[in-house]
């Protein structure tokens, strides 16, 4: 087929790029030991969230419940919502999914906790919960200290709920190798002293879930990090092509035709 023989607007993906893209990852996360369980929100198709499992990816990550029921048909062995869950119509079909494959919500309050544990205990569905911290980005996430750790405490009074570690996500980390370097070291000393004091009071994470692209090629730094969730990395969109992964190529194209142009010059 000839280029232009495309119905336009339309989306073009290089399948060889993609799958170097899928398989570069795959291959940084098991040289370092790291779990992966990339975000789905840039693809949202199953047949790619299957291609990252096959590859070695130990679950999947989605933000929302509709994201989680379209991706059940990739048969995840395991399923992040990276978000918070909250009423009852989406408590409901969350568990509906729950009955299906192993899921684990990402939350940080206590009235998100409570919520869940009522819909899981009304289910007789376990649920696995991470508790999120704010590394800085600002969006989400509870500040490390007693807030933290009164949250993990409510969480692990649940008796359908199980605390299966923290989770945050260093979304303002846009440029390492650049500007964001000294913002990089602290999250980085903010990991280690939260991991130090959750030790200290005996809610040891088994889990220590980060990772976006940009940061993707430095996870191994963090110290107790275990699992990363980058996204964009799938396609490396040019949007966010990011500084440090110049050697990336974007994998997607969108395809459009001009149909109209105004008198004049050229613009
Ligand atoms: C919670 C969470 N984890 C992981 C990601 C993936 O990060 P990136 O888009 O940098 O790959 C996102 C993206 O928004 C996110 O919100």
């Amino acid at each position: 087929m000839n280029i232009s023989e495309l119905e336009t607007p339309a989306l073009i993906v290089d399948l060889d790029i993609m799958e170097r893209n899928l398989r570069r990852v795959a291959d940084y996360a098991a040289s370092h030991g790291l779990r992966l369980r990339p975000h789905t929100k840039t693809h949202k198709i199953p047949a790619l969230g299957r291609r990252q499992l096959d590859l070695g990816a130990a679950g999947l990550t989605v933000a929302k419940v509709s994201e989680a029921e379209v991706m059940l048909a990739a048969e995840p062995q395991d399923l992040l919502v990276a978000y918070p869950v909250t009423g009852e119509g989406k408590l409901k079909r969350l568990l509906e999914v729950a009955r299906k494959t192993r899921v684990t919500v990402a939350l940080d309050s206590e009235s998100a906790v409570l919520q869940l544990s009522e819909a899981a205990s009304a289910a007789a569905v376990d649920l696995g919960v991470l508790a999120e911290v704010d590394a800085g980005f600002g969006r989400v996430g509870v500040s490390p200290g007693p807030e933290l750790t009164a949250l993990i405490r409510t969480i692990q009074r649940q008796p359908r709920l199980r605390y299966e570690g923290i989770a945050f996500y260093p979304g303002h980390i846009r440029n390492l190798d650049g500007a964001d370097d000294e913002e990089f070291m602290r999250i980085g000393e903010q990991l280690r002293a939260m991991l130090d004091e959750l030790r200290r009071e005996g809610l040891a994470p088994n889990i220590v879930s980060g990772g976006s692209t940009p940061s993707l090629f430095h996870s191994h730094e963090l110290e107790g990090l275990n699992e990363i969730r980058p996204g964009t990395y799938v396609f490396n969109t040019s949007t966010r092509c990011f500084p440090r992964l110049a050697s990336w190529r974007t994998a997607r194209r969108q395809c459009s035709s001009r149909s109209s142009r105004p008198p004049g010059p050229a613009r």
